[in-house]
């Protein structure tokens, strides 16, 4: 059998929490095959660069038949850090503390995905796509792709799959159910505390959740809100932001792009907008997808009632928001 050839992966804090968590995962064939090669390109703002060095002898050391390279740069050189690549986790940024918004790190992080849009557009393989996963994601999403214009906008990507597998998380645990037997769990909007979990459409083994939970008290009021809020919490029993949870929605959202979607299932990511579900066009907003492993669709179909129709547009107006806020720095 011929070796295929290697698929360069960068990843943004790859020093972090969150870049420590998916490094290895990614180097060990667990996301693109056991035969697919991985060249990993590590970035690190230029102080933390020596922990790069730690990295790459742990990698090493993991001996994973799939590593076939490791490239550090620093993030003043991000031309060359994106140099070829097929896949760009964009994690670098600041993580947001307790009693803060996720919004509230707008004007802080906000102005990183600028240079990092034009870099990618000028460096990246032609097939790159990008999954951003520093906060606000969606909107930084919207900045950094702004940057790259001729970089096509079905190549975007911010992660809402965290939220999904939370929500998952949520209902099995409601209705006693494994995990495995949640889908078609679609998260609208902002990954934020507007964010909608959408139970109408999910289903518990085949049956609509609403059919299955009983009690709609809890999933129009705790089961939301504990989605929008589970961040929040994470950081206030941990006294740090989510990351190997965090790490681990960012790897699921890759193998859900480059997978099949099984049929009759979705999967969630914020992308650009295209009007669909009568969300304005331009914004970066959680809708349910479908892959055929290389290219995805908006699925068509779901089901928006009055509650949903409330929760979507809330949602959709604080993307609004945050693209007005940072106006100045979409070309
Ligand atoms: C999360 O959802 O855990 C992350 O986006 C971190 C945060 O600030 O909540």
């Amino acid at each position: 059998m011929t070796t295929p050839a290697p698929i360069r992966v960068a990843v943004t804090g790859a020093a972090g929490q969150i870049g420590y968590a998916s490094l290895f995962r990614l180097a060990s064939g667990q996301i693109f095959g056991a035969h697919r090669p991985v060249i990993l390109h590590l970035i690190e703002v230029p102080p933390v660069m020596a922990a790069l060095d730690g990295i790459h002898m742990e990698l090493d050391d993991c001996a994973f038949p799939t590593l076939a390279g490791v490239v550090k740069c620093d993030s003043d050189h991000l031309e060359e850090a994106f140099r070829d690549v097929n896949f760009v986790i964009l994690v670098g940024s600041i993580p947001r503390k307790q009693g803060m918004e996720r919004s509230d790190l707008i004007r802080i992080n906000g102005p990183i995905f600028t240079n990092t849009g034009k870099a990618i557009q000028a460096a990246a393989a032609k097939d790159v796509r990008v999954v951003v996963v520093g906060n606000p994601c969606n909107t930084n999403c919207l900045i950094a792709m702004s940057h790259a214009p001729d970089v096509p906008r079905d190549r975007w990507f911010a992660m809402t799959r965290l939220d999904q597998n939370r929500a998952a998380a949520q209902l099995a645990q409601k209705s006693g159910r494994p995990v495995a037997s949640v889908s078609n769990l679609a998260i609208w909007g902002n990954h934020s505390s507007t964010q909608y979990p959408d139970f109408v459409n999910a289903k518990i083994d085949e049956k609509p959740v609403t059919s299955v939970i009983s009690d709609h008290a809890w999933l129009k009021g705790d089961f939301v809100s504990t989605v929008q809020q589970r961040g929040a919490a994470v950081i206030k029993a941990r006294g740090a932001s989510s990351a190997a949870s965090a790490a681990n929605a960012a790897l699921d959202t890759v193998k859900s792009i480059i997978t099949p979607t099984p049929a009759g299932d979705c999967f969630s990511a914020a992308v650009y907008s295209d009007g669909s579900y009568g969300i304005e066009s331009g914004l970066v907003t959680g809708l349910p997808l479908s892959s055929d492993g290389r290219n995805w669709r908006v699925l068509p179909g779901f089901q928006i009632d009055d509650f949903s129709r409330s929760q979507i547009d809330k949602t959709v107006a604080e993307l609004k928001q945050e693209r007005d806020t940072v106006r100045d720095l979409l070309p």
